[in-house]
């Protein structure tokens, strides 16, 4: 009952976040489409990356970067690289000049640029505190330009229909002078590698199946025939590029585990009684396309 008059309460806050901060960023900055500058506590901050498994070999972005909090904390504790763009150029500067203040301009900088004019080629993380209206906007953008297997992380605000991975909410009482909510939500993505489409799939020194895959987001559908047979997959999951999938088999049923490379796939599979392991491959033989509204 309480998470439900929260949530309801957050929704209330945000309408009337959404109404002033939209008067304030139409007074001050017409293409503040994002929404005002509104600095994510350093907690929140800390609890994104811990989230998202910040590693030194990250490329983070942030997208509307703001003082450049998130960036440079990525690099500072985490040693990780990458760079913020924000259409204010005084926080662009400010935020490059915290970068060598730091230490840390040799991995990160901040660039005056409109987010849907950033390039995520490099990133292998991307984080938003964006307005609901620039999340939806921005996800086909980062549906389709990052790599499978990237990780995105919101504070507050999420992507519609992309259903999060995860997600968790936590007390942060400072926020509450702030948009009259003393909590805060972080969602997680995991890119999904495209799998939609028909595809052989060859165990070696075994069997050979026709996998059919429907994909919506990182859900996936699918049917099996072999020899004629039809079969119905399980357990069918998409992490980034990790798919994972159960086919039933005379004697109990089979586990597929394996990585997706474009058109192809390859992993190991636990076959019912066998001993040990055996390698499995697939290609594609057909594309379809990924369901993403
Ligand atoms: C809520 S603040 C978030 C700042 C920072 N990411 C953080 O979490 O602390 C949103 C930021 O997005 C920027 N912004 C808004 N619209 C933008 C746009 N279209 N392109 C780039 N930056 C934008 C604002 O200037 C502001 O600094």
């Amino acid at each position: 009952m309480c998470s439900v008059i929260g949530r309801i309460a957050r929704y209330f806050m945000l309408a009337v976040v959404l109404f002033i901060g939209g008067l304030a960023s139409h007074a001050a900055d017409d293409s503040k489409s994002g929404g005002p500058y509104v600095p994510t506590p350093q907690v929140v901050v800390d609890q994104m990356l811990f989230m998202a498994g910040i590693k030194s070999s990250d490329y983070v972005i942030d997208l509307g970067s703001g003082d450049g909090v998130i960036v440079l904390t990525a690099a500072r504790l985490f040693k990780a690289s990458g760079m913020g763009v924000d259409i204010d150029p005084e926080l662009v500067k400010l935020s490059n000049d915290a970068a060598r203040k730091f230490g840390v301009a040799d991995r990160v900088h901040f660039l005056l640029q409109d987010v849907f004019k950033a390039d995520l080629s490099k990133a292998s993380v991307v984080t938003l505190y964006l307005l609901p209206g620039m999340m939806l906007s921005l996800r086909e953008k980062i549906f389709n330009e990052l790599k499978p297997g990237a990780r995105v992380v919101s504070h507050d605000y999420h992507f519609g229909e992309w259903p999060p991975d995860d997600q968790m909410s936590f007390d942060v009482p400072e926020k509450e002078a702030v948009n009259g909510v003393p909590m805060a939500t972080i969602y997680l993505w995991r890119v999904p590698a495209r799998v939609a489409g028909k595809w052989q799939v060859r165990v070696a020194g075994g069997e050979t199946y026709e996998l059919t895959l429907k994909q919506r987001f990182q859900n996936v559908e699918g049917s099996v025939t072999t020899g004629g047979k039809a079969l119905r997959p399980q357990y069918l999951t998409l992490r980034g590029d990790e798919f994972t999938f159960a086919l039933p088999d005379g004697k109990g049923s089979a586990s597929f585990t394996g990585r997706v490379k474009g058109g192809t796939m390859e992993g190991s599979v636990e076959l019912p009684g066998a001993k040990s392991p055996a390698r499995w491959s697939a290609s594609r033989t057909a594309a379809a396309k990924v369901i993403t509204d």
